[in-house]
């Protein structure tokens, strides 16, 4: 089939743009994030005041229209984190999540915040096991609360909790009578993720017939259909999708921020405020702050979300791009990555090759190095540079090159009075380098030491990786780490029986295949 070059950047298939053109699409679509709200509701997710500034700020950069600040009765704490961050003076518009409580209200107006969003649930399952009530209570509830925050000036959202689960004419109800009471949008939460792509764009063309106020769609991922049923919501006339950074939520977490935002603008051709190119960074952020570790075959944002290995694909990608990748990695700020393994072919080996400085112009020699890295990769599961090097150099009779950077000695102080703390003397171009770090436990406190060593090279630690080989308590320790120096990644990977000496050894490691590749640079 014939394919379409958009933007210059990504091809879509023309079957996307000719049904396009059958849907009434809206230009732009308004992105709610939730990350700080229903995103720190996923079990095991609790960020720090200051964590959720940065991560605020972060959302603000990336160009999102509303952020949920929080649930500002919650605690003293979350309302003043709301407080604060309706302070920092952002682009994005700051909301606070309120029950249709008078007090909830209130402690939205304490925080500061621009947009006040109250829910009340309106499924009769809710209403008979959650919250004993009538519809017609509800009903009032609802229009009160509304009245009640409009009353005092703010902007307000209004949802109906259970949406997808409730009697359609008494929804309907519900969103007119706050539509009355003066609500600003209306929200339709699929707060179980129970429905599909078509019941949902049934329910919200009868809702975009009957409500006139924009329409935002709040959908969870219990069947993994979060997405899609986001996406079918906008076919059908909602205008404002809520979602989460790397889909974060309650269970099975809500719609993912960064799949909706590319569906959107690469195969709908519909447009958001989201600056793409942040995408992978803001993502990083909140992975390392909500402690929830990616698949790596996470779309978009995960690690292999651009790696290529088959041979087949990597010869493929390297003549063009557009082969197997649907869409450039630096649109959502992410790298083109050719990962050497069991199935590479000569084509990617050679570019990692010169990458590590081997131009080898033997034919012979090189399909020697291929297949002898294919043997290597099947015994083991993942190839490191330096076992691409130390094979390219026993090939090509080179001898092996010569670390750069050694580990000489290290001490390292832990236990449950002190803080932990590590001490390293490194063998650098002749010297040796002593460094001291705290860290909370003693793998940060050495990659703290590490830094020191090296403060003109701005390391970092930002992955960190660790696999027991074997059980028991004398299980091989396997670290891989991936660490910034100068802003560019290097992975260093050791294997050893104590975990601290394997991550020192690790990210030794990586410094010194930083210093190999500056060298060549
Ligand atoms: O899932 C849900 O129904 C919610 C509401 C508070 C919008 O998170
Ligand atoms: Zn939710």
């Amino acid at each position: 089939m014939a394919l379409k070059e958009l933007e210059g950047k990504i091809y879509v298939s023309d079957y996307n743009e000719s049904v396009n053109k059958s849907l009434s699409l809206p230009q732009k679509v308004r992105i709610f994030d939730t990350s700080l709200r229903d995103g720190e509701q996923l079990p095991g997710v609790t960020y720090r005041g200051e964590d959720k500034i940065e991560i605020a700020r972060a959302l603000d950069k990336l160009g999102v229209d509303i952020i949920e600040a929080g649930f500002p009765v919650n605690s003293e704490g979350e309302l003043a984190t709301a407080k604060k961050i309706s302070s920092l003076g952002l682009k994005s518009k700051v909301c606070g999540l309120a029950r249709a409580i008078t007090n909830d209200i209130d402690a939205c107006i304490q925080a500061d915040v621009e947009i006040v969003h109250t829910f009340i649930s309106t499924s009769d399952i809710h209403l008979k096991y959650q919250m004993n009530k009538t519809r017609e209570q509800v009903y009032e509830e609802a229009v009160t609360a509304v009245e009640y925050s409009k009353s005092h000036g703010f902007k307000t959202l209004f949802s109906a909790m259970d949406a997808s689960r409730t009697e359609p004419n008494y929804l309907i109800k519900v969103f007119n009578g706050a539509v009355g009471a003066g609500a600003d949008i209306i929200n339709v939460p699929d707060t179980v993720g129970v429905m599909h792509p078509p019941a949902m764009r049934e329910l919200i063309k009868r809702i975009r017939n009957e409500v006139k106020v924009p329409i935002d769609v709040h959908c969870h991922n219990d069947f993994g259909l979060a997405v899609a049923n986001s996406l079918a919501a906008v076919e059908a006339g909602a205008d404002g999708v809520q979602v989460s950074m790397n889909g974060l939520g309650e269970r099975a977490g809500n719609a993912s921020l960064e799949q909706i935002v590319m569906s959107l603008h690469c195969l709908y051709g519909v447009r958001t405020g989201v600056k793409t190119e942040r995408l992978y960074e803001t993502s990083k952020l909140i992975e390392r702050l909500s402690e929830v570790t990616l698949p790596p075959f996470q779309p978009i944002v995960g690690s292999t979300a651009f790696a290529h290995e088959s041979g087949i694909h990597a010869h493929a990608v390297l003549k063009h791009a557009s082969t197997f990748e649907p869409m450039l990695p630096e649109l959502v700020g992410q790298k083109r990555n050719i990962v050497i393994g069991k199935d590479s072919g000569k084509a990617s080996i050679e570019v990692a090759l010169r990458q590590l400085g081997f131009e080898v112009g033997d034919a012979k020699l090189l399909m020697r190095i291929v297949e002898r890295i294919k043997e290597v990769s099947l015994a083991k599961k993942r190839i490191y540079n330096e076992d691409i090097r130390a094979i390219a150099s026993d090939v090509l009779g080179k001898g092996k090159r010569k670390a750069l950077v050694e580990l000489d000695e290290f001490v390292v102080t832990t236990g449950n009075k002190i803080k932990p703390s590590a001490t390293l003397k490194i063998k650098f171009k002749g010297d040796t380098v002593e460094s001291k770090g705290i860290g909370v436990g003693p793998v940060d406190a050495t990659a703290k030491a590490l830094e020191a060593a090296f403060p003109k090279r701005k390391l970092k630690l930002v992955e960190y990786n660790l696999r027991a080989i074997t059980g028991g308590t004398d299980a091989l320790a396997d670290v891989e780490v991936k660490v910034e120096v100068n802003g560019k990644p290097y992975i260093g990977h050791a294997v050893d029986g104590d975990i601290v000496m394997a991550s020192v050894n690790a990210m030794v490691r990586a410094l010194d295949e930083s210093l190999a590749m500056q060298s060549k640079e």
